[in-house]
């Protein structure tokens, strides 16, 4: 069933894996209805206007579940949305969560964008995700993140706390994320979930994450797998079977994640 990310985190605490294709798309699905675990589907403008535009991405997800008689929750969710009116037509296309990157903008113009964004998307019960600092970059105050919650709205919050997209250096700042949980009581995300050990994103969700974001990890085993069988198979042209190649690994990376959800971290 297609929910939005309010449904998903009322039940449990969530991987957010993002989709750039229609074969990760399609295994990602399996692999979560597989392993009975609830997700969100992420995906970023650069990756929808690849994939041909929202409607595309929605009919996509729409068309496998129906295909696949996935039985799971998914959400589809437009990940680091810095535009509102892409915001705007995600929700129109069918998206049921979006996200409001407003990490370049002034405070004043982050609230206000992130608003307008919120306001659109509760008419269609659409969740929204709003960010405050610059992930890899300056890092806001526990306090600021709660204010920006209370005049925005939003139903999920993203926070520089030291993490990094893909695979630079990391320093998790423990303390703000700490008192950001003990100030803000909406879901908290982390972004740049790759290159972090499943012991330390047990421990990220210990301490009070509610959903964590992944895709470098998955474009890099994807990657790699590929890699190896195109040079091992010089002879293969076919692209389904290329790109098939891929499936095994990244379904295992999928899996690895999702272990993250249960159980306890050993720190
Ligand atoms: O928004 C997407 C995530 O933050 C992904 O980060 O590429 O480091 O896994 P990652
Ligand atoms: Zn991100």
């Amino acid at each position: 069933m297609l929910v939005n990310a309010k449904d998903i985190l009322k039940e449990s605490k969530v991987i957010q894996f993002n989709i750039n294709n229609l074969e990760w798309t399609k295994w990602i699905l399996e692999e979560c209805n597989y392993l009975h675990k609830n997700v969100i589907l992420g995906v970023s403008s650069k990756a929808i206007n690849y994939m041909g535009g929202p409607n595309t991405v929605f009919l996509l997800v729409e068309g496998l579940m129906k295909d696949l008689n996935i039985d799971i929750k998914v959400c589809l969710h437009l990940d680091h949305g810095k535009d509102v009116n892409l915001c705007k037509k995600c929700i129109d296309a069918g998206f049921t969560s979006v996200m409001f990157d407003g990490s370049s903008l002034s405070m004043d113009d982050n609230i206000k964008c992130t608003r307008e964004v919120k306001e659109y998307a509760s008419l269609f019960n659409v969740t929204v995700e709003g960010e405050v600092g610059v992930i890899g970059g300056a890092l806001p105050d526990a306090l600021a993140v709660n204010n920006f919650v209370l005049k925005t709205n939003v139903d999920m919050i993203a926070f520089a706390m030291g993490t990094v997209h893909g695979y630079g250096h990391m320093d998790i700042n423990w303390t703000l994320l700490d008192n950001v949980k003990k100030n803000t009581n909406v879901p908290l995300v982390l972004h740049g979930g790759s290159g972090i050990s499943n012991d330390t994103l047990k421990l990220l969700i210990n301490h009070g994450i509610d959903k964590i974001n992944i895709n470098t990890d998955l474009q890099f085993v994807f990657s790699k797998a590929i890699r190896r069988f195109l040079n091992m198979n010089s002879d293969v042209y076919d692209p389904r079977v290329i790109l098939g190649s891929g499936e095994l690994a990244l379904k295992n990376e999928v899996k690895n994640k999702l272990d993250v959800l249960d159980g306890r971290c050993l720190d």
